[in-house]
């Protein structure tokens, strides 16, 4: 079977990182890449931030692939095209309301944790982030002039937006409850003492979890109070369900615990992954973003863009044994001593791969 895989290097170190996702995955099984290009690149080449053309081709694939998107620098003028807008309508037009990103320090990396070991130890977190909907997708404009000139972002969310992505997280509590062997758990972020929109969601995520989740133990958690035992006991956190604000800022927080932002990887889907099941039309990248401060240098950790492959393998074509296989490759190769410069070490993006690859390939 060959798979067809949308390939989007973005911005930034995108272009860098990405031939690193491809190398991986043309060791572990066939694929067929057509590159398109969006952000700051599709601006470039198409005067757009998501040219159509790039739309139809991530349509046509089974996945689709991105490395980043943006330039560090915003535009003076507020109306001007963002790099950073081809990527918000690429997740709206595709549906992918669903934002997976798992975070699970490395043993061999727990010293380079801003926490000591100790908390860090047995932290194996996954953050459930709502992506097309919220204050990123609402009513928003100007209005007025000089110092009274306003601004304005609306939050809003629908009970059917709150279910299917309180739905995803459901089911992958019980998933990792099955494979790691402990009773599933969810913690719904909220701001229900002060938003109407949290009201509703955890009135949502309450009813839901008692008709179809019963088995699962859900506890509503306040987001300052989250962004707090994030680092005072992330070991306490499982599945962590939250809207698309909350999730951006907490899952940076989150990925801190890991060492280095340049490990984390992310899946965004259109539907509810089934056990072993493909789920087409899904995006996968990195949680790092374009880092234009080392863009074009050839430093930048491809670990990220590797670990996105592998959710790819798992989430996007239901290859569970595809995935563990890179996954494995990256811990070994961290092992080993892969050390990138985020991680204090020397590792360029191209020795990091060629670690990877060799740990993959068994000859480490
Ligand atoms: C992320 C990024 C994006 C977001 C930006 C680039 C718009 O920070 O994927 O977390 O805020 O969703
Ligand atoms: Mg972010």
């Amino acid at each position: 079977m060959t798979y067809r895989i949308a390939v989007l290097p973005g911005d930034g170190i995108g272009p860098e990182i990405m031939p690193a996702a491809q190398r991986v995955l043309a060791e572990v099984g066939d694929f067929e890449f057509h590159e398109y290009r969006i952000g700051a690149a599709g601006l470039a080449a198409h005067g757009q931030p998501l040219p159509e053309h790039t739309l139809n081709g991530c349509r046509q694939s089974d996945a689709v692939l991105l490395g980043a998107v943006g330039t560090g620098v915003q535009p003076t003028d507020p109306a001007a095209p963002r790099a950073e807008q081809g990527l918000l309508e690429l997740r709206a037009r595709l549906g992918l309301f669903a934002n997976l990103r798992p975070v699970r320090p490395l043993p061999a990396l727990r010293g380079a944790s801003p926490l000591r070991g100790s908390y860090v130890a047995g932290v194996d977190l996954l953050v459930v982030r709502e992506l097309t909907g919220g204050l990123y997708f609402g009513e928003r404009g100007r209005s007025g002039a000089g110092s009274a000139q306003r601004a304005y972002d609306t939050c809003e969310y629908t009970v059917a937006e709150v279910e299917r992505v309180a739905r995803v997280a459901f089911e992958l509590a019980r998933r990792r409850s099955a494979a790691h062997g402990r009773p599933p758990r969810v913690a719904s972020v909220d701001k229900a003492n002060a938003l109407e929109t949290s009201r509703l969601w955890r009135e949502v995520v309450t009813r839901l979890a008692a008709r179809e989740y019963p088995d699962v133990a859900v506890e509503h958690v306040l987001v300052d109070t989250a962004a707090m035992r994030l680092v005072t006991a992330p070991g306490t956190f499982d599945v962590l369900l939250t809207e698309n604000m909350f999730g951006d800022i907490l899952s940076d927080e989150a990925a801190a615990l890991a060492g280095s932002l340049g490990l984390l990887s992310s899946a965004s889907l259109p539907a509810l992954p089934r056990p072993g099941k493909p789920v087409p039309g899904a995006l996968f990248e990195p949680v790092h973003g374009s880092a234009p401060d080392i863009a074009g240098k050839g430093t930048a950790s491809p670990l990220g863009m590797i670990l996105s492959a592998a959710l790819l393998l798992r989430y996007g074509l239901g290859l569970p044994e595809a995935a563990d296989a890179v996954e494995g490759a990256v811990e070994r190769a961290v092992s080993a001593g892969l050390r990138t410069r985020d991680l204090g070490g020397t590792d360029d993006t191209g020795t990091a791969t060629d670690a990877v690859l060799d740990a993959l390939s068994g000859t480490r």
